[in-house]
């Protein structure tokens, strides 16, 4: 692993930590993004992006404040952060009862898209802690839901 310099490429980059991982996708998607090996702690893009999709990673990343700090930081004003992971491990009929923390369910009375009881697969606290807005979530299926939220415009 090295650090990241700034991204500058005009493709979409795809980004991971684990240089293997990185071999194993110039195989298959190497014509289409630009795969950079760097820990999302450090990463960096040199012009601003309208979306970033975090997929199956936050739950690894050893700080999640300093990623959404950065992602937050490379999106254009109005810019979205989609994260796509596990959801909660909270079972449903407990999430009323759940303690506060990045895996447990908000305690936010925002209506949300999701159509699952427990309202919310984890990360909407974290979005709204670093001021994204729009915040929303969904469960895709039982073992993967999202969350999201925009850049202010201003
Ligand atoms: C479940 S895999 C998902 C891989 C890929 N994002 C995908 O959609 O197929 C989780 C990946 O997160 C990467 N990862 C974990 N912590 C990371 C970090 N702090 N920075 C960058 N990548 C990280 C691991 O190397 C691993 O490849």
């Amino acid at each position: 692993m090295r650090p990241a310099g700034p991204v500058t490429s005009t493709r979409p980059p795809r980004v991971d930590g684990d240089p293997h991982s990185i071999e194993l996708a110039r195989g298959r998607v190497a014509d289409r993004v630009d795969l950079v090996c760097s820990p999302l702690e450090q990463f960096r893009l040199d012009r601003p992006a309208a979306l970033v999709v975090n997929n199956i990673s936050m739950h690894e990343c050893r700080d999640i404040d300093l990623v959404t700090g950065n992602v937050l930081a490379a999106l254009e004003p109005g810019g979205w952060f989609v994260i796509s992971d596990f959801p909660s491990p909270t079972p449903r009929r407990a999430c009323a009862a759940s303690p506060a923390g990045s895996w447990a369910p908000s305690s936010s009375s925002r209506p949300r898209s999701t159509t699952s009881s427990c309202p919310a697969p984890g990360y909407d606290d974290l979005l709204a802690r670093h001021g994204f807005t729009d915040l929303g979530s969904a469960s895709l299926t039982p073992m993967r839901a999202l969350t999201w939220g925009r850049r202010p415009l201003r």
